[in-house]
């Protein structure tokens, strides 16, 4: 079976940042910020992205390029039939299908605000009352679960229709609205009197309010926020054709992901720190900062359509790549339909996405796990703790100690020698060195 390609270059781009650009940025970026104290946090986030994230990215993307086969077969291929080193496709697996599964859920979430922002439920939200809307939907497992099943099935019908038609249409298109918007409602946010305060919480470090395991959190987001450590890169890198340069597209994709985290922390932050709101909300602090922004700002009722329109389509464009990692895995392995593979995964997810569901209810307080209490934050500090760090790792010494020279060569050969030693470096040692270094302090001191 011949395998698929990117139509264009621009369109691999546009699907490499369209992976990476989602509610990671939009929503986790500002609440584990603001849950972790800011400055500090927010530089070792920032040091993680350009030391181990940019080279993992180049690594990755230069596996699937290299191999043009899914994320685990691509081990097969460049190492040896039945290679130990696929272990990394099959950790990567389990962790796309969890992911997934409540990045769905709060993908959901996002669909519901969308609606409510056209239903004008925003309009007599207060300072006071700015979380309840989320608290309503939270005690409702029913309407999230339908929420969650229509986003997973917008990202099932964008999966099937192919990567190559509709997805990179449509991203040509929407990618630089939600730019556009958000650089808007980042200079509007100049104008709140909370935006001197936003800005120092978020670059003047104060070490007092990081703990080991903030720190880990730095470290896993960075690869959560560029798709690392799973397999999607390679998945996507997979059907590029030879000649790309991985450098520069992953500079660019890092620099673009990394300003619109930072851009989405000073607009959050502002409302914040102008209507005395908490900053350690958690995961419900854009529900209640950006419907109370749009209460304020002249034409809010549709700034706030548009806006949550786009995050959701950021969003799926994300989920996009996480079902892709499964479904070119299932259905090359087992020789079925794309039709078939992608129903298959797409149910798993779901079922599994219901966990997520109750853990905003009924199951609130399960069990007592890795410092959590219910799926949904097990899932997440599991996958962005430890999952993507160590699939990250693997990926970076496969690269570095297992690829040939010739292979690294014909990546690096336009670049400077001074610039191809400092990736090797940091592929072989730095990356995998601080990453390891990181989860042992949390885990075992
Ligand atoms: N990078 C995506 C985001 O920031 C999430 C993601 C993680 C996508 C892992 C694919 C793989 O929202």
């Amino acid at each position: 079976m011949k395998r698929a390609h990117w139509g264009s270059r621009v369109g691999f781009i546009l699907a490499a940042a369209g992976s990476a650009i989602g509610l990671g940025n939009l929503w986790k970026f500002p609440y584990i910020t603001g849950v972790n104290g800011g400055g500090l946090f927010v530089l070792i986030y920032l040091g993680c992205i350009f030391a181990v994230g940019v080279p993992i990215l180049i690594a990755e993307m230069a596996i699937g390029q290299k191999s043009q086969a899914n994320a685990i077969r691509a081990f097969e291929v460049l190492d040896k039939p039945k290679s130990p080193w696929q272990g990394i496709g099959l950790l990567g697996l389990l962790t796309a299908i969890l992911i997934l599964s409540f990045y769905s859920v709060v993908g959901g979430w996002i669909l519901n605000f969308t609606v409510f922002s056209f239903t004008g439920a925003f309009d007599n939200l207060t300072t006071q009352n700015a979380g309840s809307l989320l608290e309503g939907v939270f005690s409702a497992p029913l309407t999230q679960s339908i929420y969650h099943f229509v986003f997973l099935s917008l990202t099932i019908g964008i999966v099937l229709s192919g990567v190559k038609g509709g997805l990179e249409k449509w991203n040509k298109i929407l990618m630089p609205s939600l730019l556009i918007i958000l650089v808007f409602l980042f200079l509007y946010s100049f104008s709140l009197k909370g935006s001197a305060k936003a800005l120092s919480f978020l670059f003047s470090a104060d070490a007092s309010k990081l703990t080991a395991s903030g720190v880990l959190e730095a470290v896993g987001h960075s690869f959560f926020t560029l798709s690392l450590g799973m397999g999607t890169m390679i998945t996507y890198g997979s059907y590029l054709s030879k000649k790309e340069n991985l450098i520069k597209t992953s500079l660019m994709i890092a620099f673009l992901d990394t300003s619109i985290a930072l851009i989405a922390g000073v607009v959050i932050f502002s409302v914040v720190f102008s209507f005395g709101m908490e900053a350690q909300a958690g995961p419900g602090l854009i529900f209640a900062t950006l419907p109370t922004l749009f209460h304020q700002i002249p034409g809010g009722t549709f700034i706030g359509i548009l806006f949550f329109l786009l995050i959701s389509f950021a969003a799926i464009t994300s989920a996009v790549s996480m079902l892709e990692v499964m479904v070119a895995f299932i259905s090359e392995k087992f020789k079925i339909s794309r039709f078939k593979a992608t129903s298959l995964a797409g149910f798993a997810t779901y079922i599994l996405g219901l966990l997520t569901v109750i853990s905003t209810n009924i199951g609130k307080n399960s069990f007592q796990i890795l410092g959590t209490t219910n799926f949904f934050d097990l899932f997440d500090k599991l996958t962005s703790s430890y999952f993507l760090p160590l699939g990250g790792i693997m990926i970076s010494l496969f690269f570095g100690w297992k690829m040939s020279d010739s292979i690294k060569n014909n990546i690096l050969k336009a670049y400077p020698k001074w610039m191809v030693q400092l990736f090797l470096v940091s592929v072989r040692f730095i990356a995998p060195i601080a990453v390891l270094i990181v989860i042992y302090n949390e885990s075992f001191l």
